[in-house]
């Protein structure tokens, strides 16, 4: 019968170089993560390249002999966390500086001890540091403000937990009931408070460092008060590495809070409901928008294309296909960097296709907006296209990226086809104190002039496009529409 493992006698060693076995190195940014310790060589401050139980790799200003010795020391915020009596192996010149392999020759380096020392040398440096960290560049007005709403928070948060000890286990449904009887008053009692600190927090007034200064305050402050909403904690801690993952936008579609105190449900619904409110206000309009572009090529047998970029749950395209009747078919291509997304875009729109045997078709690229966009690897796959939208991407973007954007999107549009693109809405009654203050999630919020700026100079020779810019029923998202001109007779 035949082995699937190896005798003694047939295992070999390594080869070539490999034969002279070295200790693993780490990489200094790697170990150490955010932590920049000081290494000196001797006298001499060098920059840490590696570390091993055996050596050290750095980098010095100074060209080191082999054999040289000294003491090297590794220090954090001061505190020493590690030395020993080094040899230089080898020096090689790197530019404007030398690249140093040494060797400890009195004792060997224990590199979790190393580590461990260097993470409470680092944080002992936090603290200390955070004594003189003042905040004074917080508005006074503010911080009144911030009190106010932290004394808001934590009454309710009493008072629901006791509600909650004395009716017993809430069902779902009877908390569900609960919620929508505590919410309205908890909001109303908040809302005034938060939109003042958002007017104050994005006032011009703001110096940039001030504004960090906001920033700092208000996470150490109220951020913790909303962690017990799963929406605000997820979007806070975005679990799968970006902002605003599919399952935070299903939230503000409506998707239950899971598991969690009343008073987590309450502040769950505060943030889907009220905040998610543009989204739905987003979506609603795209539909809208979708249903009127179908109804535009009504006479047209071949379907209506659209490319969906940064699809999300693409709840939009669901509710379109809800209708009993499509009055023109329709192939939806949606592109997201995110499988899960795509998965659940289809998944959820699964009973909508089919109910319109043939007539509605979804594809799916798991790629970057860019590979669509610009000339390469996916750019001629994607035909021409009747619409091309985007909700919820522009805004992480600058705005070259977003002028180019627009620019290939515009290409990729046939004559006479849509383009639409929404962006959050800057100005006093923005989202910036939930979202970026409360939940560190960056946006660039933009006027409707910006937006407009975005369709400058499309369409060359052929003809400027129609341009318009609406905004969703709460006032806090933009949309973009540019329509491409026909082309025009031929003579
Ligand atoms: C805020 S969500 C909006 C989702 C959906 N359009 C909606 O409104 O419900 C943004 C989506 O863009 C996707 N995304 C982010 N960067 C992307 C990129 N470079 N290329 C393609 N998709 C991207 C994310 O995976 C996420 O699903």
């Amino acid at each position: 019968m035949a082995r699937d493992y190896k005798h003694y006698e047939e295992l070999g060693g390594a080869e070539g170089r490999d034969l002279f076995f070295r200790p693993a190195r780490h990489s200094g940014a790697q170990l150490f993560g955010g932590i920049q310790p000081t290494v000196r060589f001797g006298e001499e401050p060098c920059a840490l390249a590696d570390l091993s139980m055996a050596g050290i790799g750095f980098f010095s200003k100074q060209t080191l002999l082999a054999e040289e010795r000294a003491p090297v020391s590794i220090s954090v915020g001061g505190r020493l966390i590690f030395q020993a009596d080094a040899e230089v192996r080898w020096c090689e010149q790197k530019g404007s500086r030398a690249r140093v392999g040494a060797r400890f020759v009195n004792r060997q380096l224990d590199l979790d001890a190393v580590v461990g020392q260097a993470r409470l040398a680092s944080t002992l440096e936090a603290i200390a540091g955070s004594r003189r960290r003042k905040i004074d560049p917080v508005p006074e007005r503010y911080r009144a403000l911030s009190m106010e709403l932290l004394c808001l928070l934590r009454r309710t948060r009493e008072r629901l937990d006791e509600l909650e000890l004395q009716v017993g286990p809430l069902t779902e449904a009877r908390r569900d009931e609960l919620v929508a009887e505590i919410e309205p008053p908890f909001f109303e009692a908040l809302n005034p408070i938060w939109l003042e600190m958002n007017e104050i927090a994005v006032s011009q007034e703001l110096r940039s460092s001030d504004r960090k200064a906001v920033k700092e305050f208000t996470a150490l402050t109220l951020r913790p008060e909303f962690m017990d909403g799963p929406v605000w904690r997820r979007s806070t801690e975005k679990p799968f590495g970006y902002p605003g993952d599919y399952k935070v936008m299903l939230a503000a579609y409506g998707d239950p809070a899971g598991p969690c105190s009343l008073y987590g449900a309450v502040l769950h619904k505060v943030m889907a409901w009220r905040v998610g409110a543009c989204i739905r206000g987003r979506k609603e309009l795209m539909r809208a928008a979708l249903e009127r572009e179908l109804g535009r090529g009504e006479s047209s047998a071949a379907p209506m294309r659209v490319t969906n970029l940064g699809a999300g749950p693409a709840r939009e395209i669901r509710d379109l296909l809800s209708a009993d009747l499509l009055r023109r078919p329709i192939n939806v291509n949606l592109v997201d960097q995110d499988a899960q997304a795509l998965q659940c875009a289809m998944d959820q729109s699964a009973d909508q296709r089919q109910k319109h045997s043939g007539r509605a078709t979804m594809t799916g690229l798991c790629a970057s907006y860019l590979d669509i966009l610009k000339k390469g690897r996916l750019y001629d796959q994607i035909q021409d296209q009747d619409v091309i939208y985007s909700l919820g991407l522009i805004d992480y973007f600058k705005d070259a990226s977003v002028r180019s954007l627009v620019r290939g999107m515009y290409e990729k549009l046939r004559p006479g086809g849509l383009l639409a693109l929404c962006n959050m809405k800057a100005g006093p009654r923005s989202l910036y104190l939930p979202l970026d203050l409360i939940c560190d999630w960056e946006l660039i919020y933009r006027d409707e002039a910006q937006m407009r700026a975005f369709a400058k100079g499309l369409g060359g020779d052929a003809g400027a496009p129609e341009v318009d810019v609406v905004a969703e029923p709460s006032d806090r998202v933009l949309m973009l529409f540019v329509r491409k001109p026909h082309a025009a007779p031929e003579q």
